[in-house]
């Protein structure tokens, strides 16, 4: 099965467009098949990359997203090893990747149109660096551990997170970072209220999947910025 991806893509696609962008995705977009399965992630039937690239790295997103200060703020060094998982169509990954030049990084997507698309763009964008990586509902598949996991407006997407979150310690080295970045419940983009998952929930369920939390980043004005190790004990 090729196509499995989330509603907040959706909503954020509608809701970060320009009104041209709006009239675009209209036009060209076929009708996503939503559906919500209890304590799971809520996706839609998904293809074409490039349409959904258009929405994603829009550059007006830069003024609310804020990558370069989110980027900052974890204090990438040039040999880290990443991971950005639900990396879409690479918004993050293209400046991950100049960040660690002499490191690695793995952008995941259960999507296999924005593999493809990743791997187009690291070619055309010369970011060496970067490897695509399919994963599935239930694993990441990464090949390595690595010194961040990122995890940017995909949170709320990930199904059985509990279980999903404590398997995924594996992938950390000592050390090792996760770090979240989802919406708030207030702000004008993002999934349906009811899909927006509050920051005090996300700490709990890490905690319980073997997290504590080491930073909480205040400055996005519509998305909260948490950062975890998994537990030494
Ligand atoms: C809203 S997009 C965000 C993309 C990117 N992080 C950004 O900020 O532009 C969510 C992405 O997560 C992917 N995704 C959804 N569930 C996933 C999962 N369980 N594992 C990996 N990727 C997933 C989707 O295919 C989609 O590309």
């Amino acid at each position: 099965m090729r196509s499995v991806m989330i509603s907040i893509c959706v909503a954020f696609v509608l809701a970060i467009g320009s009104a041209r962008l709006g009239g675009l995705l209209a036009q060209t977009t076929p009708e996503p098949q939503t559906h919500y399965k209890h304590g799971q992630g809520y996706q839609h039937s998904f293809e074409n990359a490039e349409k959904w690239a258009k929405a994603f790295d829009d550059p007006a997103r830069d003024a609310w997203q804020k990558p370069d200060e989110v980027l900052d703020a974890l204090h990438l060094q040039r040999t880290d090893r990443v991971a950005d998982l639900g990396a879409g169509t690479g918004y993050f990954s293209a400046r991950i990747a100049k960040l660690v030049p002499e490191g690695k990084l793995f952008s995941v997507d259960i999507e296999p149109e924005m593999l493809r698309h990743l791997r187009e763009r690291a070619r055309h964008e010369n970011l060496g660096v970067l490897v695509p990586i399919l994963a599935s509902t239930e694993s990441a598949n990464l090949p390595e551990p690595v010194d961040l996991i990122l995890v940017v407006d995909t949170y709320h997407h990930i199904d059985n997170r509990v279980a999903y979150f404590s398997k995924l310690k594996a992938s950390l080295r000592p050390n090792g970072r996760l770090a979240i970045v989802d919406f708030k419940a207030d702000s004008p983009e993002g999934p349906p209220p009811e899909h927006r998952i509050p920051p005090e929930k996300i700490t709990s369920e890490l905690d319980t999947a073997g997290y504590t939390i080491v930073a909480t980043h205040p400055f996005l004005a519509r998305q909260y910025f948490l950062v975890f190790q998994a537990k030494t004990s």
